[in-house]
């Protein structure tokens, strides 16, 4: 028997313990973002914690001014290359529940999928790299590679810790590669290599007319609505083509390549499909640009949320004294947040109607990334995904952002192989967030091949 095989044979045996143990920990409801959690989410943190130890690894609870971090290291292959995984044990909130059909921490099996707030984003995920760790460590006594592990509890809400802790433990945190599972597959069947994720400037606009709330009759035509101001700008961040009218806003925009465009192309992507699947009557975007292309390579601004005046039940003839909004921006390369906070400054400045003040808040920021596909890392996780899910892995860019990926790069001069494990449609963020059971085994066992892979290069 070789190592491999009875690190697999490992793995198989033990499918129902990893997928009970997955289940504990979404039972707790690590919610970042809600104070109410706190106690709930530095539970998790204690939980990963003891479950690193339980594999025989000597894990430490770095407090932060915030949550904390759990880090990890195994360090028994000196000549070896050093992996860093990454990994959040925090999550979104479940709200609304009502869509749900099973309750949010109640972890539920449904047609080989299992159904919870975290199932996928990021704790089933996060935890395919820790249970191959185990199978090594108790199969072998030992791992082909070094390994370090960082899992945080503040990826959810853009925290600021992370960043302090990789820029004063760069030392301690050296590595040749990083893994991060916390992206999707291209499709079932189809597993993907990440090689870009979009960034984010995300800001919230407030604005400010009367100093009290008024009768719209009595006092409407002769006050600014701030309402009606918020309306304005927001419907001038867009024109009719899909394009952002911050001035400046494409200059530092990295074009796609000739042969990214080749390459989306050919992938198996069906626009109509998508569409229906989402019951909308047209897709929208920027013109001149495919879906895919929109979706993974081409900056976007959302809103994200509205306030102000009146939105319960029945009419309310108010003229509202204050009113707000949500905006955000998605980047590509190399498109930087502080630049377009500036741009959305001096937008807002030059569209703003008279009689009301305004104030912008910068609530989070990272850069898009990049990373290249043509390492040794890269044709090793190839190798590990073809042995996980009996297929090759497919290239893929995705609009979402995980922040910590620039600052690796920056702070530990790494690029990050980025291995979803996840659907496209596994809901994350929303209802009935869900993960296949099937995927988190495949994960697991191209993790434990992806350890064996990188043991092959020189450290
Ligand atoms: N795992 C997601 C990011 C993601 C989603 C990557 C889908 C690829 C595909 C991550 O947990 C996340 O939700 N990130 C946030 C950003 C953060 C600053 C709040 C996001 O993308 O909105
Ligand atoms: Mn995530
Ligand atoms: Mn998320």
């Amino acid at each position: 028997m070789t190592d491999l095989t009875r690190v697999e044979a490992y793995l198989e045996a033990h499918r129902t313990n990893f997928e009970e143990q997955l289940k504990d920990l979404i039972r707790i409801p690590s919610v970042s973002a809600q104070p109410a959690h706190d106690s709930d989410t530095r539970r998790a943190a204690v939980w990963v914690r003891d479950n690193l130890a339980a594999m025989g690894l000597s894990p430490e609870l770095i407090e932060t001014k915030g949550h904390p971090i759990v880090y990890a290291e195994w360090l028994g292959a000196p000549g070896k290359p050093t992996l860093l995984v990454y990994g959040h044990y925090d999550v979104q909130p479940p709200e609304p529940l009502e869509p749900w059909l099973s309750p949010p921490f109640e972890p539920t099996e449904r047609n080989g999928n299992l159904y919870a707030r975290g199932a996928t984003d990021d704790k089933g995920q996060m935890f395919t790299h820790l249970k191959s760790a185990e199978a090594w460590l108790k199969t072998e006594g030992k791992m082909p590679v070094n390994v370090k592990f960082v899992i945080e509890g503040e990826e959810e809400v853009g925290g600021a810790n992370l960043e302090a802790f990789l820029a004063n433990e760069a030392g301690r945190l050296k590595c040749d590669y990083a893994v991060i599972s916390d992206s999707s597959q291209f499709a079932p069947g189809a597993p993907a290599i990440t090689y870009g994720l979009k960034g984010l400037a995300y800001f919230e606009l407030i604005l400010q007319g009367a100093n009290r709330d008024l009768h719209s009759g009595t006092y409407g035509g002769a006050v600014a609505n701030p309402l009606n101001a918020l309306a304005t700008i927001l419907a001038s961040l867009k024109g009719p083509d899909g394009r952002i009218n911050l001035e400046g806003f494409y200059d530092s925009v990295r074009p796609l390549a000739e042969w990214e465009r080749k390459q989306f192309a050919a992938l198996a992507f069906s626009e109509s499909a998508f569409q229906s699947d989402l019951g909308v009557k047209e897709l929208d975007g920027e013109s001149g640009f495919t879906t895919l292309e929109r979706k993974w390579a081409r900056p976007t601004c959302d809103v994200n949320g509205l306030y102000g005046g009146y939105s319960g039940p029945g009419p309310k003839t108010v003229l509202p004294s204050k009113a707000g909004a949500k905006v955000s921006f998605r980047l590509v390369p190399d498109q930087d947040p502080k630049t377009v906070l500036r741009q959305f400054r001096e937008h807002v400045a030059r569209v703003c109607p008279p009689g009301v003040t305004y104030e912008i808040i910068n609530h989070h920021g990272a850069p898009g990334v990049l990373v290249s596909v043509d390492t040794p890392g890269v044709h090793a996780a190839a190798r590990a995904i073809l042995a996980g899910f009996g297929t090759k892995p497919v290239f893929v860019r995705e609009g979402g952002t995980i922040p910590v990926v620039g600052l690796i790069k920056e702070k530990l001069g790494v690029d990050t192989l980025l291995l979803g494990w996840g659907q496209n449609d596994d809901n994350l963020h929303g209802p009935n967030e869900k993960f296949s059971i099937a995927d988190f085994h495949r994960g697991i066992k191209a993790s434990a091949h992806l350890l064996a892979e990188l043991g092959k290069e020189q450290g």
